[in-house]
């Protein structure tokens, strides 16, 4: 069995004091043992959250750059000095607000991996997509253009657009479908490659996603901002997988 890999996204929605406060909570419970829980803070608190127990360290955003002069990009290499095991590329909202393209996705992936970073490629059709029914077709080419040249240590994010942020999830047989679209379509690369899902993820639905054929894990940005929720959630995921 996989061991679910629950990954929190803050996104640059949390401040120092709110960090300090996640630690508080977190490092209080239990030890969380059967998921590998993972948060991705914004790049200044890092640091910070090495001083939580049970964690893996993962970064939102990586340079596609050799290091070198890059006013105000942090390098791959930086990132594992840092301690991070992963770090997220390809976010929707770094595609529509920073016009990462896939090239650019597969490029910072690369830099990742050869830093020793394991790269979580987000993936993801918006809903005019999905209405259209290319959704697959849409999924399937974004996955396989962005991990064009990867090695085998990766994991894809599937994250509809339209689930991110709006409390509108996709249901479980939704995910479930794409997630096994994605593994098909990248199974010669990749016949291990572990697909997480995210998008409008909370303690309520987590566990349809889980539970559910060709999920590895979660992604989850609002609902993973207290330590409170972020526990029920990796909790909830105990097993699954
Ligand atoms: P959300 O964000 O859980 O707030 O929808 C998920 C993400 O953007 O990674």
């Amino acid at each position: 069995m996989i061991t679910p890999l629950i990954i929190a996204n803050w996104k640059m929605a949390i401040d120092r004091d709110g960090v300090k406060a996640f630690k508080a909570g977190w490092n209080s419970k239990p030890p969380m043992e059967s998921v590998e829980a993972v948060i991705a803070p914004p790049a200044p608190y890092l640091s910070l959250v090495q001083e939580l127990t049970h964690v893996s360290l993962c970064a939102q955003n990586v340079s596609e750059n050799d290091m070198g002069a890059h006013t105000g990009e942090i390098s791959a290499e930086m990132l594992t000095d840092l301690g991070c095991q992963y770090v997220i590329v390809g976010h929707s909202e770094r595609r529509q607000n920073q016009g990462e393209t896939n090239a650019i996705v597969a490029q910072k992936a690369k830099r990742a991996q050869m830093a020793g970073l394991t790269p979580v490629v987000c993936v993801g059709e918006p809903s005019q997509i999905r209405a259209s029914g290319d959704a697959v077709a849409y999924v399937t080419q974004q996955a396989l253009t962005s991990c064009e040249g990867l090695s085998a240590d990766l994991v894809i994010a599937y994250e509809p657009v339209w689930a991110i942020g709006s409390g509108e999830a996709a249901s479980g047989n939704v995910a479930s479908a794409m997630h096994l679209e994605i593994k098909a379509a990248l199974t010669d690369q990749y016949p291990e490659l572990r697909v997480i899902y995210g998008g409008s993820v909370k303690p309520e639905n987590c566990a349809a996603f889980t539970m559910a054929e060709g999920i590895d894990g979660l992604l989850v940005g609002g609902a993973s901002l207290s330590a409170e929720s972020f526990w029920n959630i990796c909790a909830s995921a105990k097993g699954a997988g």
